[in-house]
């Protein structure tokens, strides 16, 4: 009986030239695939035509492959360079299978974030960041570039920012300083915008300023904060942030705004007239003050803010502004900035942090002692409902305990790859185990650029850079 129905099925395809369809590996899975048995012609790899087809949605493409040419069509560069990440991947398999792909993201926020305050890994690592982000098709890097430890970015108007605030780094107060250069920082720029990828630059206030605080001790709020009293701090900041704002060309600044501790704060000078003068009760409301008028000081530079949650009930205009939600033990916030009409992303720290180690076995990262583990599959089948206001989900790596750049790749790859499928893919298409076949290739190519990736197959398990 079995034999007999397979024997119906040949005839038929054979009956309406319909020929089985062949699994392609790639990451993220695009929308839909349908390639057939007929192989593409590799030397003709170059003959490429691309259509503009206004119709289409923003970063959406079709990719036709027929036997001896391709067909790229989109609406936009960003589509148009995505089906060419997406035909890179196919075109590494051995043999190519001529066919049709359409695809377009899920979010339009496809986000990394690393922290560079704690420790810094610097341009050429950066840049290969870049590479690989472009390849799994994400499309936003925050970039933390200053909290207690250090400041990295060069400020024209206040040069103490990084000769004297880049001192240091997690490991070593004394480190001599390390940053960035506005021109190397352009270089980067370019680069990430070669790859349609929009950085976005946080400077975290008022908490996690120790860095800043050492270059302007009149603004110290006591417990690594500022002193949200001091009129002068809104100019100082308002100067940085309208710098940052002419060198960022993206749309957003970051303005932190998380884990702030108001302890000093009462004794603080000025606070007490504050208090008067804008009729506040508490050391909370104060904290939202500042974090309102920081809000205003961007909208003011013509950039939308970007902000922890920890400022989600600040009472600034929601309108244009992003919240990332990070705190898993709070989850009515997600679900609380959406009502209120913030844009928001999803990247809770169980288990979009890169930080916790993805091993029970691993030995160094953050609260291994409690055995907090965040693995690829929790990222990869984490929920994420479909709604407007849920503009996306990205990974963060904060790098207390990330030295060098071996560790940096180990922790990031490949959880950084499932999140970048979890990010692009339609919820439907995702399939783990699926997902783990097609990572198989790209461990080939992981190894093809030398990253010092955490290998999920059992027999394959590498050290665990320490440091
Ligand atoms: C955070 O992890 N403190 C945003």
């Amino acid at each position: 009986m079995k034999l007999k129905s397979l024997l119906v099925a040949i005839m038929l395809f054979a009956l309406i030239g319909i020929t089985p369809c062949v699994a392609a590996n790639i990451i993220p899975y695009p929308q839909s695939v349908e390639l057939n048995e007929v192989v593409f012609n590799k030397a003709k790899l170059h003959k490429v035509k691309y259509v503009k087809d206004k119709k289409m949605a923003p970063e959406a493409y079709e990719l036709q492959i027929k036997k001896n040419k391709i067909i790229i069509k989109s609406a936009d560069a960003a589509g148009r360079f995505y089906a060419e990440q997406t035909l890179a991947q196919l075109a590494s398999d051995d043999v190519m299978y001529c066919g049709v792909i359409k695809d377009e993201p899920r979010f339009q926020w496809r986000g990394l974030m690393l922290d560079e305050s704690r420790h810094f890994f610097g341009k050429e690592q950066v840049l290969t960041i870049l590479d690989l982000m472009a390849r799994y098709k994400l499309n936003r890097f925050h970039w933390h570039l200053s909290d207690d430890q250090g400041w990295r970015v060069e400020i024209k108007a206040y040069p103490n920012l990084t000769k004297i605030g880049g001192i240091g780094c997690n490991t070593d107060s004394k480190a001599p300083a390390k940053f960035y250069t506005q021109d190397e920082i352009r270089e980067i720029l370019a680069y990430a915008a070669e790859r349609h990828i929009m950085v976005i630059p946080e400077i975290d206030m008022p908490g996690h300023a120790s860095a800043f605080v050492k270059v302007f001790p009149e603004f110290d709020g006591k417990n690594r904060t500022v002193n949200p009293a001091n009129e002068e701090l809104y100019k100082v900041l308002e100067t940085i942030y309208k710098e940052l704002a002419d060198l960022f060309p993206g749309n957003y600044l970051h303005i932190g705004g998380d884990e702030v501790s108001k302890r000093g704060w009462n004794d603080l000078a000025g606070m007490k007239e504050l208090l008067e003068k804008e009729n506040l009760k508490s050391m909370n409301e104060v904290e939202k003050y500042f974090n309102r008028r920081l809000s205003d000081i961007i909208v003011a530079t013509g950039k939308r803010v970007v902000a922890w949650d920890d400022l989600i009930d600040c009472g600034t205009n929601p309108e244009g502004k992003t919240i990332m939600w990070w705190q898993c033990d709070k989850p009515l916030l997600l679900a609380e900035g959406v009502e209120k009409g913030f844009d928001m992303v999803v990247c809770p720290n169980d288990p979009f942090y890169l930080d916790y180690v993805q091993d029970i076995k691993d030995k160094v990262g953050h609260l291994v002692h409690r055995q907090w583990v965040n693995e690829m599959k929790e990222i990869y089948e984490y929920p994420i409902i479909d709604n407007p206001k849920i503009i996306g989900t990205q990974t963060n790596i904060w790098t207390e305990k990330v030295v060098t750049t071996d560790r940096l790749e180990y922790m990031l790859f490949p959880r950084v790859v499932a999140q970048a499928e979890k990010a692009w893919t339609k919820s439907k298409n995702l399939n783990y185990k699926n997902f783990l076949e097609r990572l198989e290739n790209e461990y080939k190519y992981l190894d093809s650029v030398n990253i010092y990736y955490y290998d999920f197959r059992e027999d394959k398990r590498r050290e665990e850079p320490q440091r």
